[in-house]
């Protein structure tokens, strides 16, 4: 069950290991950067996407159920009661996940099943799409910033790196061992070139 208490055996047994998973990692990052600039309203329909998913979020893996959120991972109890048949199990899907009330202190009655971290993540960019916000946002992994693109200089910055990981893509996947580094660095630059279009449509 979940408390609004400090607790470093839930930070610790639910947060940390699924963040050094790289998928969950940016599905994590792709929450946080779509808060940056949104409007309030906005700001509470990421904060129950993430309390649906970070914390109680379920996927399944070869047609079973498995509990990825930190709350049910840093529960026992929750952990056993979420893969009953007591709570309901709904298809992931952002818009929905938003506007749904969830109870803080007791078991979940509704659990939001994702089919992968890269399908969540890839459904909830585009959700996050739509947010009307007045700047455009990128998280730089060289200088490990947020960066808000609003100078042409910036633009011009996010331009030059997606031509340096585009030059080095074909490199990786020349070898099979680094083909999924490959595949990640391509869907990467995919979204690094929407962002770049949303900077410069913004910046028209
Ligand atoms: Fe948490």
């Amino acid at each position: 069950m979940y408390t609004p208490e400090p607790d470093v055996c839930h930070e610790l047994l639910g947060h940390v290991p699924l963040l050094a998973d790289p998928t969950f990692a940016q599905f994590s990052q792709e929450i946080g950067m779509a808060s940056l600039g949104a409007p309030d309203d906005w700001i509470d329909k990421l904060a129950t996407l993430y309390w649906f998913t970070v914390e109680f979020g379920m996927c399944k893996e070869k047609n079973t159920y498995k509990a990825y959120g930190a709350g049910l991972l840093s529960s026992f109890g929750e952990l056993q009661y979420c893969l009953t048949d007591k709570p309901e199990k709904r298809g992931f899907d952002p818009d929905k996940i938003a506007s749904t009330k969830y109870p803080i202190t007791e078991f979940q009655p509704v659990y939001y099943v994702a089919d992968s971290f890269a399908d969540a993540k890839d459904k909830v960019s585009q959700w996050a799409a739509t947010i009307q916000r007045p700047f455009s946002v990128r998280y730089n992994p060289y200088t490990q910033s947020i960066e808000v693109l609003q100078r042409k200089s910036h633009v011009l910055t996010l331009a030059r790196d997606i031509k340096s990981n585009f030059l080095f893509l074909p490199s990786l996947a020349l070898s099979e061992r680094y083909m999924d580094e490959a595949v990640r660095t391509l869907l990467f630059v995919i979204g690094e070139v929407a962002t770049l279009v949303d900077a410069l449509v913004k910046m028209k």
